[in-house]
Formats: C-alpha cells, sequence, structure tokens
C-alpha cells in the first residue's frame, strides 16, 4: 500500500467544471479507502466505502460519456472501453471480497486502483478534455 493520501492540485484539473468536481471527489472516497485499510476498519466499513466508490465511478463515467457523445468525441468508444475496463475489474475485486469471510485481501486494489485513476485523469480525460473545448464547451 502507498503511504500517502493523494493530494488533489491544479494538476489534476481538465478544465471541465462539473467533471473537475466529481474527480476531486472520486479522489476523496479513494483517500477515504486508504484510511480504512490503514486502521484496518470493520469490513462493513471498508465494503461500503468500496461500494460508494464504484457507484461513483458509475455515475461518473455516464455523465463523461454523455459530454463526449455530445461533442462526438473522436475517441469516444476507446475511452469508453477504459471505463469499462475498470468497472469489470472493480467489480470483480469487490466480489472476492464480499465472498471473503474475512478481510483477508491485500491492498492491491487500492494501488490500482489510484494508479488507474491518475493515469486516466492525466491522460485520457485531459486528452478527451483538450478536443471538447476546442469544439466549443456550450455546445
Ligand atoms: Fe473522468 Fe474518463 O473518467
Amino acid at each position: 500500500m502507498t503511504d500517502a493520501q493523494i493530494e488533489w492540485g491544479d494538476s489534476f484539473l481538465i478544465g471541465i467544471e462539473e467533471l473537475d468536481y466529481e474527480h476531486k471527489v472520486l479522489i476523496n472516497d479513494i483517500n477515504r479507502l486508504h484510511l480504512e485499510l490503514a486502521r484496518h476498519d470493520e469490513k462493513s466499513e471498508i465494503e461500503k466505502c468500496l461500494g460508494d466508490i464504484y457507484a461513483r465511478m458509475q455515475a461518473h463515467f455516464a455523465l463523461e460519456e454523455h459530454v463526449m457523445k455530445e461533442h462526438q468525441y473522436r475517441f469516444y468508444d476507446e475511452h469508453k472501453r477504459e471505463h469499462e475496463g475498470l468497472l469489470d475489474s472493480y467489480s470483480e475485486y469487490m466480489m472476492q471480497i464480499l465472498n471473503d469471510s474475512a478481510v483477508t485481501f491485500s491492498n492491491s486494489i487500492e494501488d490500482t486502483l489510484r494508479r488507474w485513476v491518475l493515469n486516466h485523469i492525466l491522460n485520457s480525460d485531459k486528452k478527451m478534455s483538450l478536443m471538447v473545448q476546442a469544439k466549443g464547451l456550450s455546445k
């Protein structure tokens, strides 16, 4: 498990206000998971946190895909596949945890999640935002 929480900063901003807001909330949730794992909180708490993150990601991806479609983003399919890939992997991890009577899972899910989210925001989302903004956000 990584030692530090993710510190939100301007470098995460992609320039689309509602998506930036959601990214910030998602990162806060991942930090919450980090704390709960570090404190060895009750399994029920960790499961709730994992569920919250899943719901948050689903809602965020739906909004972002709507924005991409509205602006006829050229790499929509590729970007959507990245979203689906994370949700699939995340669901598998969640099922493993839910089927485990004790919280014996490693913290690799947290590391994977952190790495993926940061890479995705800093690369794919930024690329998308630049192209969407070039077309005009008010469309
Ligand atoms: Fe902000 Fe493509 O997820």
